[in-house]
């Protein structure tokens, strides 16, 4: 869901879903954009879910793992339905899936991060060698592709900081890419499904999923906060 159209309309919506907590997060932003982005995603989020059952947007609850993984609270009796959420300047994302080991991550193509200094963090030795070789935007989207790529399997995990995200390695000559797990990753890298989209022309979003049955099918949906079928 781009963030360009998301007017006042759109925000009184979404706020009229917002949960007791939520709204009290809502309310303790100091910064502008990042209240946006938190209201949106949980508009998309609620309103996306309820696309897939029966359960009105406000009425949603979740909670969180150890990690801040969040997922539907097991007292609503939701089974084979999870999420993942990004957000992030000018866009956010809600991935579903039917099965529980599902990560997006979002990220601005031209996002200006330092990159030279974050890419011995985050890219394995082959990946910084053809980092090292490219400039102008085709380096930023090299890395960016691999940065939403891995963050959206550290997603999937659920596990948070403690994954060494340079140990994932994936390869982009290949399409889709293919991953090869470091030792240091407690992990099947064949378990794993990653796609790279460019849902706009400004992002680059990263899916990663462990899908049960090794067939992985993506239907990419624009929206608004508000997604209509729900109160149509
Ligand atoms: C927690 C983390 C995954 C969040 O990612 P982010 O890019 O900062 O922010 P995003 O907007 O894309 O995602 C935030 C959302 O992820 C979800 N989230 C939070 N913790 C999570 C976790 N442990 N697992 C899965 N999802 C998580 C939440 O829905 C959160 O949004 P919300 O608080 O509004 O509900 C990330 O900060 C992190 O731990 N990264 C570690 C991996 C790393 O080193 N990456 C470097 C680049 S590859």
């Amino acid at each position: 869901m781009p963030l360009d159209d998301f007017g006042v309309d759109d925000q009184a919506a979404c706020l009229r879903l917002l949960s007791g907590p939520e709204r009290d997060r809502h309310d303790a932003f100091k910064s502008e954009p990042a209240r946006l982005q938190h209201l949106a995603v949980r508009g998309l989020v609620r309103s996306t879910l309820s696309r897939y059952r029966d359960i009105a947007p406000e009425h949603w609850r979740f909670d969180a793992n150890r990690h801040g993984r969040p997922f539907i609270d097991d007292g609503l009796g939701v089974s084979g339905l999870h999420f993942s959420l990004s957000h992030t300047h000018g866009l956010v994302a809600c991935a579903v899936a039917t099965f529980a080991e599902i990560g997006v991550d979002a990220e601005p193509r031209d996002r200006d991060v330092g990159l030279a200094e974050l890419a011995p963090a985050v890219l394995s030795p082959r990946e910084r060698t053809r980092f090292d070789t490219m400039s102008g935007q085709a380096r930023q989207d090299f890395f960016f592709t691999l940065w939403t790529l891995k963050e959206a399997y550290v997603k999937a995990r659920g596990v948070g900081l403690s994954l060494p995200v340079k140990k994932v390695e994936l390869d982009l000559e290949v399409s889709p890419p293919i991953a090869d797990f470091g030792d240091e990753i407690d992990d099947d890298a064949s378990r794993w499904a990653f796609r790279s989209l460019r849902l706009t022309d400004r992002h680059i979003v990263g899916i990663a999923a462990a899908v049960p049955d090794d067939e992985l099918e993506i239907v990419p949906r624009r929206t608004r906060a508000i997604n209509p079928p729900w109160h149509a």
